[in-house]
């Protein structure tokens, strides 16, 4: 185990007189024991991150320490570090029990040591059934708990695992990564874990990093980063529904856009804004004490809960509601957004806006 510190790393390429950026600086300090989840859309950076930890890409700039060692110039295979990646990696002609013993071979260990270790592994994934199967005999649940228990065996200082998940299906999603969960909580091994889903970010980290375009946007536990995002893309992205994000101007703390009058937003007066708020935290209100207000442009059951949309003006704002609740396309609604569970962001610098609301 080990805490892993990664100070002002960056990592480019030039090739053909064009340069093309992977990561722009970044500084991450992950404690001892810690499972931290990069989190951003595809191109953002989180796998060029993930593999400059492990020495499969050099950083252009900055260091990387594993423990007490500094470890930009060390070979992937002395780093003390286990990969999993969305692609299992397993040798189609080796046995479950093959592959999973097969890092302790090369390494050398004992034979006498082999044997329990695989078997510890293969029981704290729920394989001990499938040992003598080949790969090409399991789901792919199963192959990705191979892959698991081939990184588990090695007891290693750190665990990276690339996007493990994402080849299954939504179901054993859900399966694996409590599994995964719970794993993190018997081992307690430094984990760095790349996803671009949400929600698989929110379940597993301890922290997340929420990256876009090759930078930080946000790092913060997974309350921190829902309750408390720090610009636009981390509200845009966190969230299902995606949280609404309407346009509108600020007026002595009242935000107004068509539709919409919502005062208590500080004092303040900005000429472009964005009102950012869930869709569970506006409730449906009669129009005398709404302060948002449409006519319903769809309602969508989801089984839990009843989504409604409206239409204000130009602009479209999503509440959630009771799963009992009906109402007709084109039917005049309001909602009421408390001003406390609203936030604002500038409309120029996609920043989040802090006004003092006393
Ligand atoms: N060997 C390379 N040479 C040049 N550019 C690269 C190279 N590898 C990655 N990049 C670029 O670096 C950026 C980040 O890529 P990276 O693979 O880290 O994204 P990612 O966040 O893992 O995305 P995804 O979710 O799609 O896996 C991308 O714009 C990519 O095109
Ligand atoms: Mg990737």
């Amino acid at each position: 185990m080990a805490r892993v510190q990664l100070k002002s790393i960056a990592k480019s390429w030039n090739a053909g007189g064009k340069t093309s950026v992977g990561v722009k600086e970044m500084s991450l300090d992950i404690a001892d024991g810690e499972f931290l989840v990069l989190l951003g859309p595809s191109g953002c950076g989180k796998t060029t991150t993930m593999r400059m930890v492990a020495g499969l890409e050099d950083a252009t700039q900055g260091e990387i320490w594993i423990g007490e060692r500094k470890v930009n110039d060390l070979e992937p295979k002395d780093r003390d570090v286990a990969m999993v990646f969305q692609s299992y990696g397993l040798y189609p002609n080796m046995t479950v029990y093959e592959n999973i013993s097969f890092p302790l071979r090369i390494r050398g260990t004992k034979v006498a040591e082999i044997d329990p270790a695989v078997k510890r592994a293969a029981e704290k994934v729920e394989l001990m059934d499938f040992l003598d199967r080949r790969p090409k005999e399991l789901s792919g649940g199963q192959r990705q708990r191979v892959a698991l228990a081939r990184a588990i065996v090695r007891q290693p200082a750190v665990f990276l695992m690339d996007e493990p998940l994402s080849n299954l299906d939504a179901k054993l999603r859900v399966s694996m990564r409590s599994h995964i969960k719970h794993l993190h909580h018997e081992l307690k091994t430094t984990t760095i874990y790349v996803t671009h889903d949400q929600i698989e970010a929110m379940t597993l980290a301890d922290r997340v990093v929420v990256m876009s375009k090759a930078e930080v946007q946000q790092i913060g536990t997974p309350e921190q980063i829902y309750n408390d995002p720090a610009n636009l893309f981390v509200a845009g992205f966190i969230g299902n529904p995606s949280m609404n994000l309407i346009d509108g101007k600020l007026e002595n703390g009242c935000f107004i856009a068509e539709g919409l009058r919502i005062e208590g937003m500080g004092r303040g007066a900005v000429e472009k804004v964005v009102l950012g708020v869930r869709a569970e935290d506006l409730m449906l209100a009669n129009t005398d004490n709404a302060n948002v207000r449409g006519s319903v442009f769809s309602f969508e059951l989801t089984g839990d809960a009843t989504l409604i949309t409206l239409q204000c003006g130009a602009q479209r704002i999503t509440a959630r509601s009771s799963k009992e609740f009906r109402t007709r396309i084109g039917e005049q609604l309001g909602f009421m957004a408390a001003p406390e569970r609203s936030y604002l962001f500038d409309g120029q610098t996609q920043n989040r806006l802090r006004f003092d609301r006393s």
